[in-house]
């Protein structure tokens, strides 16, 4: 099989083709976007697809290393990327080495993801000095709901230039890549075009040097709500409806199982 992707490949896909990411959270859905990724993001949206969280203030490190050990094992090809959770990093530089280190090493990740720009330099740049490839995310950082008051666009008016320093100072730091969620499209192009390393987007417009979606929001499967940048590409959660909905209707009036789902109280002869 190919040698394993590594941040420097990564890195190097500015300028030469589109990275193409997706969330993934267990061992089956990371086969199924394996194959098509340069990146599966096990990212603490977890907390909310998965375990019914408000936001992703809840998320533990026990929860992204029992995720993360189940990616690992579905994701062949594509490089596996994990979220530092809420509460594991802001500390200290010490004590986000310390949780990045135990996230790589007990779920084989090659990398962290963390929220943060100028003020998370100094750490990035710990944790790159000592062998742990960090992405950045900035522009919206969901961790940062209750401060930043909402989900709502980062980076219009006079805004615009803190989300720029925030992918400046991520990019002098170290960090392989950055993630800009929900910051308006031009923006995005010009912070895409100053930096060296690349740009992955979400809500962030096509200017971007790569694109990142959760997976179960393209899938149509989670659907509690729907952020005006996904795209759904398949309607996964009304076709479960519709198949559970006709067990049920069979069970009741015993149309399932049918007999070739039982088994007979005597063994099929030999031969026949
Ligand atoms: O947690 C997550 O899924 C993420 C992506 C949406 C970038 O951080
Ligand atoms: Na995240």
């Amino acid at each position: 099989s190919a040698r394993a992707v590594l941040p420097p490949d990564i890195r190097a896909m500015k300028g030469v083709a589109p990275i193409v990411v997706l969330t993934a959270y267990t061992t089956p859905v990371a086969r199924l976007v394996d194959p098509h990724c340069d990146v599966v993001l096990v990212g603490d949206s977890l907390g909310m697809v998965l375990h019914g969280l408000p936001s992703t203030l809840g998320v533990t490190m026990e929860m992204m290393i029992l995720h993360g050990r189940a990616v690992v094992r579905g994701a062949s090809k594509a490089m596996v990327v994990i979220d530092m959770p809420f509460g594991s990093y802001e500390e200290s530089p010490q004590q986000a080495f310390r949780n990045a280190s135990r996230l790589m090493a007990e779920t084989g990740a090659v990398a962290v993801k963390l929220e943060g720009g100028v003020h998370m330099a100094e750490t990035i740049a710990f944790l790159t000095a000592r062998s742990v490839p960090v992405m950045a995310h900035i522009g919206l950082t969901p961790q940062s709901v209750n401060t930043l008051g909402g989900y709502k666009v980062v980076g219009r008016a006079d805004e615009a230039e803190k989300v720029m320093e925030d992918a400046r100072a991520a990019q002098a730091a170290g960090a392989f890549s950055v993630v800009l969620e929900k910051v308006p499209e031009g923006l995005a192009a010009r912070i895409s075009q100053q930096l060296d390393i690349p740009t992955i987007g979400i809500g962030a417009g096509v200017h971007c040097d790569g694109q990142v979606l959760v997976v179960d929001d393209m899938l149509g499967l989670f659907t509690e709500f729907r952020p005006k940048f996904v795209k759904r590409y398949a309607e996964l959660g009304r076709t479960a409806d519709e198949a559970i909905a006709a067990y049920a209707a069979d069970v009741r009036a015993r149309q399932f199982p049918a007999p070739e789902h039982a088994f007979a109280d005597s063994l099929p002869k030999a031969g026949g």
